[in-house]
Parts: C-alpha cells; sequence; structure tokens
C-alpha cells in the first residue's frame, strides 16, 4: 500500500490532460508500440471526434523511484461539466491532483471549480505549467497566477510540455514524493468506491473501483449497497492498457471488476461495493443518484418507426444509465419520448448515437429544464413539468419554480462590462467579482438553468472574443414568473414548438420566434401564418409566402412509392423534416427557440 499512488488530472479543455497522460504512460513504459495511439485514454469514437473524455476510466503505470517499484494510477476524469458528478467521485477515489494549466492561456474557470472538488476532498494538488514550449507562452506570468490561486511556493511548480516531454521526470518525482500513500485497513470490511462504469455488449457492465479498506477476491459474493443488489465477483483486476485479471484486490488499488451484470443502471457511480457476507456497516459518503437536468422529446422520422425508436432507446440505456426516458404523445408528432439528459451535451451525444449505432432519424424538440408547478387547489403539491405543455392552465396556477444554478465565469478584465450585460440580460443575478490578477476576473452570477441551455455558451464565447470560461452547479429552486409561449401554425398549434420562458421575456421571444420559423420553414404552394400565443392571446405573426411555382407538387402528390422514395433519401441524407397537418417541418425549426438573436 505504500508504494501505491492515485491521482487524477484537473485540466480545463484543451490544456493538454490526454497528451500528458499518454506521455506518462509512455515514459513509465506502459505502452509498447504497437498498443501506441494518438489519444490513449479516449478511445470511444465519438470522444475523440469531440475530442472531449465522455467517460472516465483508470489506467495503472509501474515506475521504479531510487531503485523501489511504484504503482501509479491514474484516474481520468471527463471534462465537461455535464458530467461533474463523475469527476466529483473520480476524485473521492485519489489522494493527488495534477492541476495541468496551459502556460499560453492561464487559469479558466473549469479548472478552478474542479480544483475546489479536489480541495473539498483534501487532495494534494501538483501544479503542472504545461505547453511551455509554445512561443505564446507566459511561464511567469501563469505562474504567478498558479501561486496566488494555490497559495503555494513559485517552486513547486513544474514546468512541462507533455508534446516535447519536458519535465515528465519531475512529474512523476512529484507523484511519489508528495502525494500521499493511500491509507486504509486491509484486514477491516471490504468498501470499495464505484467512480465510473463501462458497458461492454460481450461482457456486460464493467465496473471500476478503488478500495477504501479490506479486499476483493475472485468469486466472492459482493453486495452493492446504494442498490441493495448481491451478484459474485466473476473477474477481477487491474487496468493496464488492456485488463489484467488478478486473484485479489487490496486497500488502496484501483480495479475493475465484472459481474455479468447487462444494465448499466445497476451501477452506480458513487456506490460502495462490500462483501454480501461479513458487509461494510456504512456506505461511503457522497453517493447520489444523478438526476437529469435538461429533457426533450425525440421523435421518430417516420411515425411507424416509434418501437424501433423505442427499441434502441432501450438498448443506449443499457448502456448509458444517466438517460431517462417516457413514452410521451404529442398532437403535432405523434407517439415519442420525452428524454432527460445531464445536459445539452449529453443531448447531443444521445442524439448521434441513435442515428450512428442504430440507424435511426430523429426529430428532437426543443429542450427545456424541469419546473415544478403549484395549483391554488393543492398549493402544496408539487407538479412536475418536464414539457411545457404539462404546465397546468394559467387560471388554476399557484406558482411556478425553475432551478437556478451558481455561474462561475473567468474572463478578461476587457470584457467584464459586456459579460455583465450577457448575464444581466439572462436573468442573472452578480454575487460576486474577484480580480484574479490584474488581468483576469471572476465572476460568479446566481442565474437559471433554462437560461443557459439557451444559447449562452455561444454568446458568451461571442461577447468575450472567446477570452472566457464558464462553469455551473445547481443551487436549487427558486420562484419565477414563468408563461408558456405557443406556436400555431395555419393557424394549428403545435405543442412540439411550445416553450416556458419568463414573462417579461415572452413577447420579445414570441415575435422572435415567428422570424425564425418564417425563415426555417420551406416556403409551399399555399401560405402558412405563423403566430405565437399566450393562452389565447395572438402575441405575433408572421406569414410564409407560397411558392409561386409548384415545384414541390409532384413529390407530394398521390404516387406514393414517389413519396417514399423521397422519405428513404431525407433518410440517407439525415435531412430530417416531419409533416405536421400540411407543413413540412425541418429539424432546425424545432430548435429554433435556441437560436433567437
Ligand atoms: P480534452 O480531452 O478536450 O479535455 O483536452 P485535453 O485537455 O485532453 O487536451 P489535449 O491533450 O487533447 O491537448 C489539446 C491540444 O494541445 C492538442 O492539440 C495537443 O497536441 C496540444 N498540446 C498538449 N500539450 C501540449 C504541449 O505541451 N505543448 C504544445 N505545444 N501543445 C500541446
Amino acid at each position: 500500500m505504500k508504494n501505491i499512488r492515485n491521482f487524477c488530472i484537473i485540466a480545463h479543455i484543451d490544456h493538454g490532460k490526454s497528451t500528458l497522460a499518454d506521455r506518462l504512460l509512455d515514459f513509465t513504459g506502459s505502452v509498447t508500440e504497437r498498443e501506441k495511439q494518438d489519444q490513449l485514454l479516449d478511445n470511444m469514437d465519438l470522444e475523440r471526434e469531440r475530442g472531449i473524455t465522455i467517460k472516465s476510466h483508470a489506467i495503472q503505470m509501474d515506475y521504479v523511484h531510487n531503485g523501489e517499484p511504484f504503482v501509479l494510477n491514474l484516474i481520468d476524469t471527463p471534462g465537461h461539466v455535464d458530467f461533474s458528478y463523475e469527476v466529483s467521485r473520480s476524485i473521492a477515489a485519489c489522494e493527488g491532483a495534477l492541476l495541468v494549466v496551459d502556460a499560453a492561456q492561464s487559469i479558466q474557470a473549469q479548472t478552478i471549480s474542479n480544483l475546489y472538488l479536489a480541495l473539498e476532498h483534501d487532495l494534494e494538488i501538483i501544479p503542472v505549467l504545461n505547453k511551455v514550449d509554445l512561443p505564446s507562452a507566459n511561464p511567469e506570468e501563469v505562474t504567478d497566477d498558479i501561486v496566488d490561486l494555490l497559495g503555494c511556493d513559485p517552486e513547486e511548480v513544474i514546468p512541462a510540455s507533455a508534446k516535447t516531454g519536458i519535465g515528465i521526470k519531475d512529474i512523476l518525482t512529484a507523484i511519489i514524493d508528495r502525494i500521499p500513500a493511500p491509507e486504509g485497513d486491509s484486514s477491516g470490511q471490504l468498501q470499495a468506491l464505484v467512480f465510473d462504469s463501462v458497458y461492454n455488449p460481450f461482457r456486460g457492465v464493467e465496473t471500476y473501483f478503488r478500495i477504501l479498506n479490506g479486499e476483493l477476491k475472485k468469486g466472492q459474493k459482493i453486495k452493492f449497497m446504494a442498490t441493495g443488489k448481491d451478484y459474485f465477483a466473476d473477474e477481477i483486476g487491474t487496468l493496464k492498457l488492456t485488463q489484467r485479471p488478478k486473484q485479489i484486490i487490496s486497500t488502496g488499488d484501483v480495479g475493475y471488476l465484472i459481474t455479468g451484470i447487462k444494465d448499466a443502471r445497476e451501477v452506480k457511480v458513487g456506490d460502495t461495493i462490500t462483501l454480501a457476507e461479513n458487509p461494510s456497516q456504512d456506505a461511503i459518503a457522497g453517493f447520489e443518484d444523478v438526476k437529469p437536468m435538461v429533457f426533450a422529446g425525440i421523435y421518430p422520422v417516420d411515425t411507424e418507426d416509434f418501437e424501433e425508436l423505442r427499441s434502441s432507446m432501450e438498448k443506449l440505456q443499457l448502456n448509458d444509465a444517466s438517460l431517462v426516458f417516457t413514452p410521451e404523445s404529442s398532437a403535432a408528432l405523434g407517439f415519442g419520448f420525452r428524454c432527460g439528459f445531464l445536459g445539452m451535451l449529453h443531448m447531443e451525444i444521445i442524439q448521434e448515437r441513435l442515428e450512428r449505432e442504430f440507424n435511426m432519424t430523429v426529430i428532437t424538440t426543443v429542450p427545456n429544464v424541469s419546473y415544478h408547478a403549484f395549483t391554488n387547489k393543492n398549493p402544496d403539491d408539487v407538479v412536475i413539468v418536464n414539457n411545457p405543455t404539462d404546465l397546468p392552465e394559467p387560471s388554476t396556477l399557484n406558482r411556478v419554480e425553475e432551478p437556478y444554478i451558481k455561474a462561475t465565469i473567468i474572463t478578461k478584465s476587457d470584457f467584464v462590462g459586456n459579460v455583465m450585460s450577457l448575464c444581466i440580460d439572462k436573468r442573472g443575478q452578480i454575487t460576486n467579482q474577484t480580480y484574479l490578477t490584474t488581468e483576469r476576473v471572476e465572476l460568479n452570477f446566481d442565474m437559471p438553468l433554462a437560461e443557459i441551455v439557451f444559447d449562452f455558451y455561444d454568446r458568451l464565447k461571442t461577447v468575450s472574443k472567446g477570452y472566457a470560461s464558464f462553469d455551473y452547479s445547481p443551487i436549487g429552486m427558486r420562484s419565477s414568473k414563468l408563461v408558456r409561449v405557443d406556436i400555431l401554425l395555419n393557424g394549428q398549434t403545435v405543442d412540439a414548438l411550445s416553450a416556458l420562458v419568463h414573462a417579461d421575456n415572452a413577447y420579445n421571444i414570441g415575435k422572435k420566434m415567428c422570424e425564425k420559423l418564417k425563415e426555417l420553414i420551406p416556403r409551399q404552394q399555399f401560405d402558412i401564418p405563423i403566430q405565437a400565443a399566450i393562452g389565447a392571446k395572438i402575441i405575433s405573426r408572421e406569414t410564409i409566402k407560397a411558392l409561386r411555382k409548384d415545384v414541390t407538387a409532384k413529390c407530394y402528390g398521390g404516387d406514393i412509392s414517389r413519396k417514399r422514395k423521397l422519405l428513404e433519401k431525407q433518410k440517407k441524407g439525415k435531412k430530417r423534416m416531419r409533416q405536421v397537418g400540411n407543413v413540412e417541418i425541418p429539424q432546425q425549426a424545432f430548435m429554433a427557440v435556441l437560436k433567437l438573436n
């Protein structure tokens, strides 16, 4: 145990976490030439393309330091706020963290919030100044920033380049010298923290854990404390580049477990594994059931594909436990599902996976957060509103509450004004403003989550010319003046286009929605009036003028085989359109409310 070190890497996106991990693996000889790939830890296709570590994994390195063998477990952390709970569990499985800061870009919001998480768990922080090879690097200034932030000595900051290999040995030495060895009682009852799980279609769910106390032997009967279920530890082992089966894993170490579980929902990140016989009395603190933050409807483009969509979603859920869905029906779109996601990125990932892995063509409706409504009749009973159409009648409504977040934004002092007006425009209230240096400012706002979901991040980048980083955490529900804006096409309400918005913005949003839809919906053979309404009251109107020449008639006429062909073509080209009444609505139109400006 005294020669084990468990650590993670905290970094802002693109500051070099994956590159540094590769370099450490290289240096410790953990990878053979054949196994070498560019970004070793990012091995999901989608992940590689997006350059974001979606799922955390762990990898074990052997390293001899001053003639003494050490085992170094690097626990990878996802780099996106949608997955912040997983980050917190990975951090809880470590004794130390490398804080990687780009020498050209300095400290960003995501670095800070993950650093706070690491400090809360008493991790030893090793600051690494990465990319010192860059001509644009500012090593002195950025070292000062780090010293200010951590209150450490400048000598503790390790200059490095994950690209050229500068500083890699110093980092390994620091990991061994500065990060404490794990503590714990190997003869005590088993307590292992689940910090991640990965679905494997052949072997079932692979659970990644860190043992805090006790030991786990192959074949033992184990219990997951949060779910209360028992399984046999069919296979256990350590994680090198490939899995290495072992007979026993002991206190302080990190490993994987295979039990034949086929449903990802049975393995919860943050859960405690103990032995079924002689179990631990206490679960490891900090377990939470992750809750979806963003909801949207997913509908098949072709109504006939509903059952196929259902089976695809069920399969997806087997390997992504954070996806939740319930069937719903929309007057406009027919049968589909209301799905809950961890955030917008997670939503995009699910949509892409449905298309790539399951060959489904789907329409996604405007995402919304989960509101709490209370009626006059039962003012104490909460009505959960995950779909705008579920909002009770305005006349019966007592109040509505919406989720709020604490936003942390770090920007250059030049852009403070712009960022402030954007946040105030997004119903934010400033709670704090700190100058990290003369140039860099940290701003904190309390803001409605819904305003973040709607185009916030893009606008932040624009108003700050890219010099702003952003992170957030939930702070609970607050009462808000919300109304539902409905959209009518050709006089018919299209429920899938309804949105809940703040009353003060309703007119403006209604007007912009009509304008945007006019842009997005193709002209057809007849005039299409677009109206926005609150209840029975029309608040805005636009008209899509009819096409003069009838170019689409032959496609949409009586010839059914032609129409089918066209649909096939659309499916292939991923051109998502949905017929609502007699109007063809393209996918972008369902997202129009996100793109208003
Ligand atoms: P995410 O996986 O998106 O969180 O990013 P990351 O933090 O893992 O960053 P990644 O390792 O993918 O590096 C981002 C970019 O910076 C890549 O283009 C790397 O080649 C480059 N990079 C990383 N380290 C260095 C370095 O020390 N010097 C230079 N010049 N470039 C580096």
